[in-house]
């Protein structure tokens, strides 16, 4: 059979806007390898997702970000960029083992001191955070246990103020979004998740909602993106 080797495809394309509109960043390409090398998923954001996450912010002119779901700190490196050296990241993050790898990447990449990494299950920090009665989050990635995406964005409401950003990252799932998941499969409880969290970004009346679909080096996936009315 004929193999279309020669027809591009989204991961080329993703290889050549990194190639035209990305600096170098040989520190933030090790971080990568680094998490890979210490065995952790391959799931984190693209190299072009990330610089939009970091444009989003400055865009926002976020001073305070939360991210739940840190894994090697490659999403947080960007956000902690577009906060600038003025700003703040904090990073809620279950497994120890991940914290580790960020906390080393994190320093790798020069953005150590403007990041605080949250060891512990995401709900527990967020309540924590709540009881701490800081200054309230400028925006909000959402970026870890599916399952748990509508209370994830309840309670960034809470956390945020109006005019604060939400994103929330993997609401497409290759189409899987589109019908309710077995509740007995991880994979269906993630996509039920997802579709609860989508469920609250259209209900909420404090939120203001749309999504976009994306392709590239991670196949086909989608942000949604939300802000706080
Ligand atoms: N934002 C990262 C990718 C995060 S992957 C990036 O794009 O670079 C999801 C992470 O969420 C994993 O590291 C996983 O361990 C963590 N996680 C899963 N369940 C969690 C929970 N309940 N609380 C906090 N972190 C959790
Ligand atoms: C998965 C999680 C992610 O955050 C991601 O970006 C891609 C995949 C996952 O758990 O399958
Ligand atoms: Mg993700």
């Amino acid at each position: 059979m004929e193999t279309s080797a020669a027809l591009p495809g989204p991961a080329d394309v993703d290889k050549y806007l990194v190639e035209k509109l990305l600096a170098p960043e040989p520190e933030m390409a090790k971080a990568r390898e680094r998490a890979h090398a210490a065995g952790l998923p391959h799931i984190e954001v693209s190299a072009v997702q990330g610089k939009f996450l970091m444009l989003l912010a400055q865009i926002a002119g976020a001073k305070r970000v939360l991210e739940i779901g840190t894994l090697g700190g490659y999403s947080t490196t960007w956000l902690a960029r577009g906060v600038g050296p003025g700003g703040h990241v904090t990073t809620c993050e279950y497994e120890p083992l991940h914290a580790r790898v960020a906390a080393d990447n994190l320093a790798a990449c020069g953005v150590e001191d403007r990041v605080d990494i949250r060891i512990g299950a995401a709900l527990d920090t967020l309540d924590a955070l709540l009881a701490e009665g800081g200054e309230p989050f400028d925006l909000i990635f959402i970026d870890a246990d599916k399952e748990n995406n509508g209370h994830y964005i309840d309670l960034a409401i809470t956390l945020g103020r109006t005019g604060s950003v939400i994103v929330v990252d993997n609401v497409v799932r290759e189409g899987a979004v589109l019908r309710p998941g077995d509740p007995l499969s991880e994979a269906g409880r993630m996509v039920n998740g997802v579709r609860q969290g989508i469920d609250v970004l259209g209900s909420n009346p404090r939120l203001d909602a749309t999504a976009l679909q994306t392709v590239g080096a991670k196949g086909w996936d989608g942000f949604a993106l939300a802000v706080i009315r």
